[in-house]
């Protein structure tokens, strides 16, 4: 169902919105509609997914109508795809700073937590065909209402905008912002504007002692910077540095 959200004033995030009460994932449909010519910013929306995904193969949890789970189809250049990926998490930064003055914060490498435990996620994938890039999917599952202590697999880790306020929030009202945020950045991004030092001051792991699981390895050290492409700068023990693309 095509969804209007007034007052969205948006240029390109959200000029369509559509809205399923349950899909499988949101990421499958914006892929579809992406290889189909669906304009830019197109957002998919569902209420619940069956088979929602975070990143590295896990699964992400929502009970139905409790989070904001969507994808938003862009179509950027190569160039601007790390920046879409921080556009993710500071879009999230920013609309919950003003939906309810609450901060939060980056853990690397796209992740926003609020007092230490995750309230929202970002998963970006690429629509190839052959070689060439043509259209990015950003998926986001943003926790507004979810009882994470109905999770096990995540409870001790994750927590709800509304848990952390003490208050309810309205989806639609979360949303409007968050799209408008994602408008704003991309618009900046195209105007080749970098959002990665706007990003970076909400980045908490730079400065931290961490240990990344990428894939089979795992690293430990001081996280001491993150370059603008995302990747992480680790110094090891020795003395040694080490940049890793994407991890845990
Ligand atoms: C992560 O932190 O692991 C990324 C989580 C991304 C979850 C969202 S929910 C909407 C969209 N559809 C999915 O299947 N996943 C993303």
């Amino acid at each position: 169902m095509e969804l209007t959200l007034h007052d969205l004033n948006t240029s390109i995030v959200g000029r369509r919105i559509v809205h399923y009460r349950t899909l499988p994932s949101s990421m499958d449909a914006a892929r579809k509609l992406a290889s189909d010519g669906a304009p830019e910013g197109t957002v998919v929306l569902c209420d619940e997914q069956t088979e929602g995904r975070g990143r590295q193969g896990r699964k992400w949890f929502a009970s139905p109508s409790s989070s904001i789970l969507m994808s938003v189809v862009f179509r950027p250049t190569t160039r601007q795809l790390p920046q879409l990926n921080m556009l993710g998490s500071l879009s999230i930064v920013n609309t919950i700073e003003k939906v309810s003055g609450m901060r939060s914060s980056i853990k690397w490498p796209n992740d926003v937590l609020i007092s230490g435990r995750k309230v929202a996620g970002i998963l970006m994938e690429s629509v190839l065909q052959g070689q060439a890039l043509q259209a990015a999917i950003l998926g986001v599952g943003l926790n507004i209402s979810l009882d994470v202590s109905s999770y096990p697999e995540i409870s001790s880790i994750a927590t709800s905008l509304a848990a952390e306020a003490g208050r309810r929030f309205e989806r639609s009202d979360v949303l409007r912002t968050l799209l408008q945020e994602m408008d704003a950045l991309y618009l900046a991004i195209k105007r080749g504007e970098e959002v990665y030092s706007l990003w970076l001051r909400h980045v908490e792991t730079v400065g931290q002692i961490v240990r990344i699981t990428s894939g089979r390895s795992e690293e430990e050290g001081l996280a001491e910077s993150v370059n603008p492409d995302g990747s992480l700068v680790l110094r090891r023990a020795d003395g040694s540095r080490v940049t890793i693309a994407t991890g845990e």
